[in-house]
């Protein structure tokens, strides 16, 4: 079974590719073997990134594919890890890769109050979807260093509230995580020990919530039913295709 585990939030630079790069070199230095599907076909940046990455000669080396959230799904049974990283908005398709993904991963900065408004309105849309709680989890990324914790404690309050739990851990918004990416390297692979230590400790949190749901998603499924959902969720999947071409057309139509 292909653990499918998507990083997406509808607010653009929360730090989905940060924590989408992040996840996958641990999962691959794990022993898995771990695709990326980069879902933003315009900026291509996690493409860029592995290609920097074996450039300089970065260990395990990460393959990427740039895929529509169509073709992203093409991908699952090719490797032991398909990490998806959405682009910065969250459209009915990207909506619909959490719905048959093994655990969403929800990156968000902490100090904004729009940011978690976002976050908090993504998770709602989660719940309408009936996806249920087990099977997403908020990081929260970039805090700003000199009010970390308490940004930390006010934002795990704020989402509280709202029904819904941070993973533990948190990383702050550090000038050497983003050196090391623009080298190649994921934010656990800096030269500063106990700035990796920080961001593994997320890593780390989003590798354990994927494996319990992925056991149990394969326990509350016998594998002919793990064929019968995979046809399900594709069938539903060209469903929806068609009628945002419907809806396209229409609109088409109207301008005419
Ligand atoms: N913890 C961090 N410390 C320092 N810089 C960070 C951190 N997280 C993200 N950044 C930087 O912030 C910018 C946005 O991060 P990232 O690309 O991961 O966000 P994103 O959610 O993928 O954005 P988009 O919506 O555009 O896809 C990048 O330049 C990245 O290097
Ligand atoms: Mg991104």
């Amino acid at each position: 079974m292909t653990y499918v585990v998507p990083f997406m939030n509808g607010k653009g630079g929360t730090g989905k590719s940060t924590l989408a790069r992040c996840y996958a070199v641990e999962a691959a230095k794990g022993g898995a073997s771990v695709l990326i599907a980069d879902l933003d076909d315009e900026q291509k940046t996690a493409a860029i990134w592995a290609a920097n990455r074996k450039r300089n000669g970065w260990k395990p080396e990460i393959r990427v594919e740039v895929a529509s959230a169509r073709k992203a799904y093409d991908l699952v049974g090719q490797t032991d890890v398909l990490v998806i990283d959405a682009p910065g908005w969250a459209d009915a398709q990207t909506l619909y890769v959490a719905k048959w993904s093994t655990f969403t991963v929800v990156p968000t900065r902490a100090n904004r109050s729009d940011d978690l408004a976002a976050t908090v309105s993504l998770l709602h849309k989660f719940a309408a979807e009936s996806i249920p709680a087990w099977r997403f989890g908020v990081a929260l990324n970039g805090l700003r260093t000199a009010t970390a914790e308490r940004d930390n404690s006010d934002a795990r309050t704020y989402l509280k509230s709202a029904g819904y739990e941070a993973l533990p851990g948190f990383t702050r918004d550090l000038k050497t995580y983003e050196v090391a990416m623009l080298e190649g390297k994921a934010i656990t692979e800096t030269d500063r020990p106990a700035l990796n230590e920080e961001a593994f400790k997320l890593a780390e949190a989003i590798a354990r919530n994927v494996i319990t749901a992925g056991r149990k998603l394969e326990q509350e499924l016998k594998p002919q039913e793990t064929a019968a959902r995979t046809a399900r969720i594709r069938e539903d999947f060209e469903k929806q295709l068609e009628s945002e071409r419907e809806r396209n057309n229409e609109r088409g139509g109207r301008g005419r």
